[in-house]
């Protein structure tokens, strides 16, 4: 990963979310992470597990992933059946900082095996052993969820929302994400500024039927590209404009935008 050294993963925070985090982490609240793809989610919680000195145990939701899954199979082997942790059990175990990536995307039936972790009692009862496992101290559930984006169907029960303290996220303000994109894209204080510059330019056709706008990270890639010797219009088309869109005259009015912007 970029930025890891001793100063840990690189992360610019964008308001109080590292005190606020700190203060969850100490009080065991279970923490959910709320943003667009893009702005900075998994940096965050990479970044204060390194803060919090805590393992970091990545869990990526989607629809097929089961509670056993999460919490551990009976495996059989030649000399009989043996239990495995499953990755959620492993972190209730080693006081790991467990993060549920879209969360969203899991089933139900899955998510309600988090529930009994982020009340008071802090435990994970597992069905299959009888063992009723008390969290380590310092395991922290944190879960991120994207809101929007053509998910009016999928969301989250009331009963899981309300298990969680939210952090929003967004795109930082314009000084801070031409910082980022600097350091992670490896360009001049110039380019990132105008990348940026083109990135707010880009996020305001929104109102214009564009469905998903330019984060963070699509800046950062169109800098790589120009740290290593492309033109920065071409790596603006590639890089940005047409990962956003396949409709013509959407793609026609954003590469105006990266004309006009770089002119
Ligand atoms: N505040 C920040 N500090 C440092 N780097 C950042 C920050 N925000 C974004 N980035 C950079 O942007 C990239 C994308 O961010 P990240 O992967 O954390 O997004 P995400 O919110 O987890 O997205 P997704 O919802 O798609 O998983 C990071 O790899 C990092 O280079
Ligand atoms: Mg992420």
């Amino acid at each position: 990963m970029a930025g890891t050294g001793a100063e840990g993963p690189y992360y610019l925070p964008s308001s109080d979310e590292v005190a606020v985090f700190e203060q969850c982490h100490a009080r065991g609240l279970a923490v959910m992470l709320k943003g667009p793809t893009g702005c900075g989610k998994t940096r965050f919680i990479e970044y204060m597990a390194w803060r919090l000195g805590r393992p970091l145990v990545t869990i990526s939701c989607h629809d097929d992933l089961t509670a056993s899954d999460l919490v551990g199979r009976f495996l059989i082997r030649h000399d009989g059946t043996a239990w495995q942790d499953g990755p959620l059990t492993r972190a209730v175990r080693e006081g790991a900082i467990c993060y549920l990536d879209e969360v969203v995307e899991a089933r139900q039936d899955t998510v309600v095996v988090l529930h009994p972790l982020t009340d008071h009692r802090r435990v994970l009862p597992i069905d299959k052993t009888g063992e009723m496992l008390e969290a380590a101290p310092g395991f922290q559930l944190v879960v991120s969820y994207n809101p929007g984006y053509q998910r009016m169907l999928k969301d989250l029960k009331p009963s899981t929302r309300q298990r969680f303290v939210a952090l929003d996220f967004s795109f930082p303000p314009p000084e801070r994400e031409a910082a980022i994109v600097q350091h992670e894209g490896g360009v001049d204080g110039g380019v990132a500024r105008t990348l940026v510059e083109l990135g707010q330019r880009l996020r305001q056709l929104q109102d214009r039927g564009l469905a998903e706008v330019p984060s963070t990270r699509l800046m950062i890639a169109a800098a790589r590209l120009v740290a290593s010797g492309i033109a920065v219009r071409t790596a603006c088309y590639s890089a940005i404009v047409s990962p956003l869109s396949d409709e013509p005259a959407l793609a026609a009015a954003m590469r105006d935008l990266v004309d006009a912007t770089f002119a």
